[in-house]
């Protein structure tokens, strides 16, 4: 007997720096889709997800807790589990890059490449992302800031180890030029080849030394290896790649999909088929980058506090609105918007309404003219070939959408055949016919119909909306839910007993709920407000009044300002102080133009000993404020005339 056929399907492995929000969800509800899809269809199937927990971020964050890093990941990894649970989320394997079948993959993957010169030191100087863990040379930054991101960046030197990523290169342009399945959607393959490779690859930094909660590097202590060579082998030391884990690499590798944002596109179709190629496997089959959900006109992200949180929706409206939505307004490779509105009017529509009423119409009405009995079908008409026919032709369509990970237009193809059935109610008028004695066959026969073309719609959705399928089938007492079975229209039972049960999704009073879901989300506002308060640096030790006296402050009057040649953070001031004219430099000038400053009464430390900065005099130093990152920053003012030299005390 022939294998079943194998179907390995990823998701990223997420950041354990904060709970997840609804767009991550995105990425493990689609994958969960078509797994499950895949299972329905035959397949024997390989789903992995879980979390990337190491690197300088996490580091951060449990210093700033007083935790361990190992004991704010584990917390964190609980509500990740817990919201796949809560999500309905069929993973077969979760992998924690904390794991030591991991840890020991990554360091003999590390050795190997350095042992077959792919990895030499040396050392670099460039600028880091601490939230993307990414590394950028000067060019690359936007603004001076994280490309990516568009936070600050940090200026970095370390000794370290590099991977010849240009050595490959030629070699990778070619197999994606020969394998045009390789990125979807085609468009962010053209960004890749046009943006990254085409320009030339630099080699890339594949340790750090500034923090210590990674993959130590065995052969030289004091390196880490770098979070995304660590975080990408996760692939395939989940199959027990150079590990003591069960053998799975033969029967899963290569990947058939990895499904990830597109924010991380690049990571997964430059850096990591190059780590492939260096070890000589096989490139997954396919890296499909899928767009972003936005709220607010911008990607949710932790960071920005724009979050909307799944698990109230999930306890609000059930998982499987959740995962419609999810799953139906995210169009094939490009972005989707979310807004409570949209969720609540969407669920109303197209759950409650569309199939809601399709299915609670049917069984109401086998019970109420046949006591709940299923009746068997008797006198056929030509109106229900129409029927008949959509519904043995759905099937293909869906798998064909799924295989190209197309999945709102799955979903379209299972509604069309929905409305279909609702509109066939329409037109047979079951009602009319329960009216007539005579008609008592046809009834029977157009109850029947429904009902088998609701067991096609259950099947259909299984992989979708899972709950809903098990809950329908319920109803309709239903056991024919293989994907076979959809090979012909007679699958439903005659004589089982159907069950009203409760409403698959009772409509909901839109105004109230949305008042709710603001109600929720302002609390949540506050939340995240109190935890993004920058911590306060510790104050200084304590002085006496006698040593503030000896720093003589005194309020002067800018007359003159204009930026220092060559040194582009300062400013050079012609200041009044008490008549007498006296010039300071001060590293401002990233924060006002010049003449933004003139005729501003600011403070000055007026007894400081001049210096010379880049060649100019300073008598003195004007006092700002900022923030301890500098992003922000405003010199102390004045906000009325006074007279110069006036003391500030
Ligand atoms: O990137 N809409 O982890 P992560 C849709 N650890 N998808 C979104 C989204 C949004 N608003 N916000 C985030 C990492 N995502 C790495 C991956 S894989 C070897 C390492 C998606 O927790 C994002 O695009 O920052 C990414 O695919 C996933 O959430 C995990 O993001
Ligand atoms: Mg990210």
């Amino acid at each position: 007997m022939a294998d079943k056929k194998t179907f390995y399907i990823t998701t990223p492995i997420y950041y354990p720096s904060a709970k997840l929000h609804i767009g991550n969800t995105y990425t493990t509800v689609a994958a969960d889709a078509v797994a499950r899809f895949k299972r329905l269809t035959g397949y024997d199937v390989m789903f992995l997800t879980g979390s990337d927990e190491h690197g300088q971020k996490i580091q951060r964050i449990a210093e700033e807790k007083g935790v361990s890093p190992k004991e704010y990941v584990d917390e964190i990894v609980a509500t990740i589990k817990h919201l796949w649970e809560v999500m309905d989320i069929s993973y077969d394997k979760y992998i924690r890059t904390t794991d030591d079948y991991h840890i020991d993959t990554v360091k003999k993957i590390f050795k190997k490449l350095y042992d077959q010169g792919d990895i030499y030191k040396g050392s670099y100087e460039g600028w880091y992302c601490t939230p993307c863990e990414s590394f950028w040379t000067e060019t690359q930054l936007v603004d001076g800031k994280c490309p990516d991101c568009g936070r600050p960046v940090e200026k970095a030197k370390e000794e370290a180890y590099f991977f010849k990523m240009s050595k490959y290169a030629d070699k990778l342009i070619e197999y994606i030029e020969n394998h045009p399945e390789f990125i979807q959607p085609e468009s962010r393959k053209n960004e890749m080849i046009n943006n990254f490779l085409r320009p030339g690859l630099q080699d890339l930094c594949v340790s750090r030394t500034s923090f210590d909660w990674g993959i130590p590097v065995e052969f030289d202590k004091g390196h880490v290896v770098y979070v995304w060579i660590d975080a990408l082998s996760n692939y395939i030391s989940a199959l027990g790649y150079n590990n003591e884990q069960e053998k799975l690499m033969e029967k899963y590798w290569p990947a058939d999909v990895h499904l990830v944002g597109k924010d991380i596109i690049r990571f997964h179709t430059i850096y990591w088929p190059i780590m492939l190629m260096a070890l000589e496997l096989p490139l997954p089959k396919q890296v499909f980058g899928h767009g972003w959900l936005l709220v607010d006109g911008g990607k949710m992200s932790k960071s920005k506090g724009n979050v909307v949180d799944p698990e109230i929706l999930v306890n609000e409206f059930g998982v499987d609105a959740v995962r419609y939505y999810l799953l139906h307004e995210i169009p094939f490779g490009s972005d989707g918007v979310f807004t409570n509105e949209m969720f609540i009017k969407k669920t109303n529509s197209d759950l409650a309404n569309d199939l809601g009423n399709l299915v609670s119409r049917t069984v109401a009405m086998v019970q109420k003219y046949f006591d709940g009995i299923m009746p068997a079908p008797k006198a056929k008409e030509e109106i229900d070939d129409e029927l008949i026919k959509l519904a043995l032709q759905i099937p293909k369509k869906v798998e064909e959408s799924v295989n190209k990970y197309q999945l709102p237009e799955a979903l379209e193809h299972i509604w069309t055949l929905i409305k279909r059935s609702n509109k066939y109610i329409d037109e047979t008028m079951p009602w009319a016919l329960a009216k007539d004695e005579d008609k008592k066959d046809r009834l029977a026969t157009v109850l029947y119909n429904l009902s088998e073309a609701i067991r096609f719609i259950s099947v259909l959705l299984a992989s979708f909306l899972p709950t809903t399928s098990d809950k329908i089938n319920e109803k309709l007492n239903v056991e024919l839910i293989s994907w076979d079975s959809l090979a012909s229209f007679d699958g439903t039972r005659a004589g089982s007993k159907v069950q009203k049960g409760d409403n698959l999704f009772p409509r909901i009073d839109v105004e109230k709920k949305l008042a709710q879901l603001e109600e929720i989300r302002q609390k949540q506002l506050k939340e995240i407000e109190k935890a993004n308060q920058p911590k306060m640096k510790p104050l200084k030790s304590e002085i006496t009044i006698d040593d503030f006296d000896k720093v003589d402050l005194r309020v002067v009057k800018v007359l003159e300002c204009e930026p220092v040649k060559k040194a582009n953070k300062l400013l050079k001031l012609k200041v009044d102080l008490g008549g007498e004219v006296r010039q300071v430099v001060s590293g401002i000038a990233k924060y006002y133009k010049p003449e933004e400053l003139i005729g501003k009464y600011v403070i000055l430390v007026a007894n400081l000993k001049p210096v010379k900065l880049r060649g100019e005099l300073s008598q003195g130093m004007i006092l700002a404020a900022s923030t301890d990152d500098d992003s922000k920053l405003f010199t102390a003012t004045i906000p009325q005339e006074l007279p110069t030299g006036s003391q500030v005390r």
